[in-house]
């Protein structure tokens, strides 16, 4: 803003834009979402309808479901074991990816499960096999034991356990 001081009253002053060529400024307005274009323009949707009329806060996200019989819930994976997607997690030997959380169970003993983190420790790459009591990863060959140990390289660093609590066919991890 350029102002004339000179005036015997008040000071006369006239806008001047920024020297935005129109091609920046056609670039801004691609770029820019529209919430940003109403903030910068002081305008807010506060008189809006957006379908809660009462300006209550809205619910929280609900978990995020993963198959049925599996939810994610924050840094908890709940567990219904009595369903067709964790069957596999009710023998010994059974082995159980969840995807949605980078966990991955066994059953180690018939009734013992275990959980860790499902991230390789070499490259984070996704293990999604097990077999002969060891994960496998699919990028590089590393192995890991029950315990969560590398037995095979190139990992450098054991895998990540979870605590797991069980009640009845309700198993909980938490990471
Ligand atoms: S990322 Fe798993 S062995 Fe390389």
């Amino acid at each position: 803003m350029d102002c004339d001081m000179t005036s015997d009253m008040s000071p006369t002053c006239a806008w001047s834009e920024p020297e935005w060529s129109s091609a920046s400024r056609r670039a801004f307005l691609r770029t820019a979402s529209g919430a940003t274009v109403m903030a910068l323009l002081g305008i807010t949707a506060t008189g809006c309808s957006d379908g809660n009329p009462t300006g209550a806060e809205p619910p929280e996200e609900p978990a995020e479901d993963g198959p049925a019989g599996i939810m994610v819930d924050g840094n908890q994976v709940i567990l219904d074991l009595t369903s067709d997607a964790t069957e596999d997690l009710t023998t010994q030997g059974g082995f159980l990816l969840i995807d949605e959380a980078d966990v991955m169970a066994i059953n180690v003993d018939g009734t013992t499960i275990r959980a860790f983190t499902s991230v390789c420790t070499h490259q984070q790459c996704t293990i999604n096999a097990f077999a002969d009591d060891t994960f496998m990863c699919p990028c590089h060959g590393s192995e890991f034991d029950t315990q969560g140990e590398v037995v095979a390289g190139p990992a450098p660093q054991p895998l990540t356990e979870y605590d797991v609590s069980r009640s009845d066919d309700t198993v909980t991890i938490t990471k």
